[in-house]
């Protein structure tokens, strides 16, 4: 939540800072601001709205400085208006500062410092952060960065900062706690930002801030690195970046969101390149391979995630209990961390997060690791927090997710736990060498299946104009396709304001079946592996108290189609498979129903794509 970008160098800042803030847009989009210095003077501006409102708004501004920092935000203290937006001003004037995080002890402190003459224009924890630096600047008669260090070792919550001291015109200090920042290291010139993207295109080389770290990044210098609490030096690792500037552009289509649905042939193969080795039947995961005892010793396996991450670990729990035999738990981060779990070192737990941020789940893992559990971490972004925190892992290779819907996050993450599904299977002799064979075989498939599932697209644009007008829709599935009934719901939700629910298909004479009515469009999946005589039973159910349905097959199906009034075909696969399959046309639909009613697609209202608050 919240985005952050910085730029101090030989070059304007402000168009630097303004891309980056697009680019990181999907991290909160309700207000932005930046602010510039040119050695003399800042000039700030800043809006509620979005990062084109700020382009408009900010030519009023003088946009001269080679040093510049900029925020884009989704409010947790204040509501979006310009006052409460970043960055903000000390009281002096002199420092400014810029903030993804919350600091929850804000209160007090605001309330010490007006005892001593401070006043506030926001009711924002940030304006209170800048504050107490500078009374700790003036208190103990110590530089910028000395400052920030004494401040921070008094707050309590969350924060990636980046503030600037109008008497340190060469200066930038950064500091890092439960929120991600990443500093780009190029030719005398350094790039902050909340992830890489706003700086790819000027250099590869980034640090990534570990949590209680902050660094002073002075023109000239190199970067220095110090832990917040006991003044310790740290040496920065400076890593290489693979991402390039085309995977975080649209490539020709109209949002992210379609783009990175029709990725996902490529996303999927990407994840299983080089680890999924048919011909020998082999899979070859060196995280999994390192680890291979933790797992198939373990009692169970604990999943936790958040969102649509959730939703693959609930289609994980098919897949290990059904193939692997191990017993598994799928939980919210969210309420596991805050219900005691019992928790052994005999357990593992896999955490599954596309940004590897969130901050949920990142609290999850550690609190397993205090409990002595085996972390492994399943994540999309390469060095995120969650990554790190992990004892081990498995990395998706979706590339970057743009639009805060997720989809390719979802599919490649259901490939990394089939692969571990499988492998432990093998291992724990579960599988046959034929029948292993048969699924890795498979799964290799499932790419070009993915790509002529996108072929249904025309097809479901059409049923798309037909629901686009329901206030209300069911989805519906068993088995491996339960998970996937929940994920449908989530993206309508998500993207089209629809309210949307997803059921076990049995479960729907329990409750959902009062709300069906010739109004209610029921999308059911039904393909021919998995229940699918008695998902055709729900279906006639559901069809006798004239609901609409809109059906997902297995190609070839003639039963459905006698009932439904749309049915939608996939291509055949194995039943712990469809789901990679399945999700597709739901993908599309939420897709087409969003862009018809004219909603921001990779921007819907409220959300935030990576989740650094609890
Ligand atoms: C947010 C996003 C969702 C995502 C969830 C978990 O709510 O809008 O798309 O599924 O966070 O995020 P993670 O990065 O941990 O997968």
């Amino acid at each position: 939540m919240c985005g952050i970008v910085g730029y101090i160098g030989h070059r304007d800042a402000f168009p630097i800072v303004i891309k980056g803030l697009e680019r990181l847009e999907y991290r909160g989009y309700d207000s932005a601001g930046i602010a510039l210095f040119d050695g003399n003077d800042i000039s700030l501006s800043k809006t509620k709205g979005k990062v084109e409102d700020l382009r408009s708004k900010a030519k009023e501004i003088s946009q001269a400085g080679s040093l510049g920092i900029g925020h884009t935000r989704w409010a947790t203290h204040g509501v979006p208006n310009d006052v409460n937006s970043h960055p903000h001003y000390s009281n002096s004037g002199d420092l400014v500062i810029i903030h993804n995080g919350i600091i929850e002890n804000y209160e007090s402190i605001k309330q010490a410092l007006k005892d001593r003459g401070y006043t506030f224009q926001s009711d924002t924890d940030t304006e209170v952060l800048v504050n107490l630096i500078e009374e700790v600047q003036k208190t103990e008669d110590v530089k910028l960065g000395k400052a920030v260090q004494i401040a921070l070792n008094q707050v309590v919550g969350a924060y990636a900062i980046a503030v600037f001291d109008k008497k340190k015109p060469d200066e930038i200090v950064v500091a890092k706690l439960g929120s991600p920042l990443a500093i780009g290291v190029g030719e005398n010139e350094f790039f902050i930002a909340s992830d890489a993207s706003p700086f790819i295109e000027f250099t590869n080389n980034a640090v990534y801030l570990e949590d209680e770290e902050m660094a002073i990044i002075r023109l000239g210098k190199e970067i220095k690195l110090r832990k917040i609490k006991n003044d310790a030096i740290a040496y920065p690792n400076i890593l290489e970046l693979q991402m390039n500037l085309e995977e975080i552009e649209k490539g020709g289509y109209d949002h992210f969101m379609l783009k990175e649905i029709y990725e996902q042939p490529r996303a999927i193969m990407d994840t299983y390149r080089g680890r999924l080795l048919a011909d020998q039947g082999i899979i070859r995961m060196a995280g999994i391979d390192q680890n291979i005892e933790k797992f198939v010793n373990a009692n169970r396996i604990i999943i936790v995630a958040c969102g649509t991450s959730w939703h693959a670990g609930l289609v994980a729990e098919y897949i290990f209990e059904d193939l692997a035999r191990i017993p598994v738990e799928v939980e919210y981060a969210s309420e596991f961390r805050y219900r005691n779990p019992v928790i052994t070192d005999k357990d593992v737990l896999i955490a599954i997060s596309q940004s590897g941020e969130t901050a949920d789940t990142l609290a999850a893992i550690k609190l397993a690791k205090e409990k002595g559990a085996f972390v492994f971490g399943v994540c999309n972004v390469v060095g995120s927090s969650i990554a790190r925190e992990s004892d081990a892992g498995a990395y998706t290779h979706a590339g970057p997710e743009i639009g805060v819907a997720s989809t390719k996050a979802f599919t490649t993450q259901i490939t990394v736990l089939t692969l571990i599904a499988l492998k432990l299977a093998k291992e724990k002799g579960e599988f046959s060498q034929s029948k292993f064979h048969e699924y890795l075989s498979e799964l290799e498939t499932i790419p070009a299946k993915v790509e002529k599932s996108l072929l249904s697209n025309d097809l479901v644009e059409t049923v798309a104009e037909v629901y686009k007008d329901s206030t209300n829709c069911l989805y519906l599935g068993r088995g491996y396709n339960f998970p996937v009934a929940l994920e449908g719901a989530l993206k309508l939700k998500e993207i089209s304001y629809i309210h949307a629910e997803g059921y076990p298909a049995a479960e729907m004479k329990h409750g959902p079946i009062a709300l069906i009515d010739e109004q209610m469009p029921v999308f059911v999946i039904a393909t021919k592996k998995g229940h699918y005589e008695k998902v055709v039973s729900n279906i006639q159910e559901i069809k006798s108290r004239k609901g609409k349905i809109i059906a997902i097959v297995t190609e070839g199906d003639e039963q459905v189609k006698e009932l439904a009034d749309h049915v939608i075909e996939i291509p055949e696969t194995l039943e712990s498979l469809t789901p990679l399959l399945t999700t597709i046309p739901l993908q599309l639909l939420s897709y087409h129903i969003a862009v018809m009613r004219n909603c921001n697609v990779d921007q819907p209202r409220n959300l935030a794509k990576s989740v650094t608050v609890e």
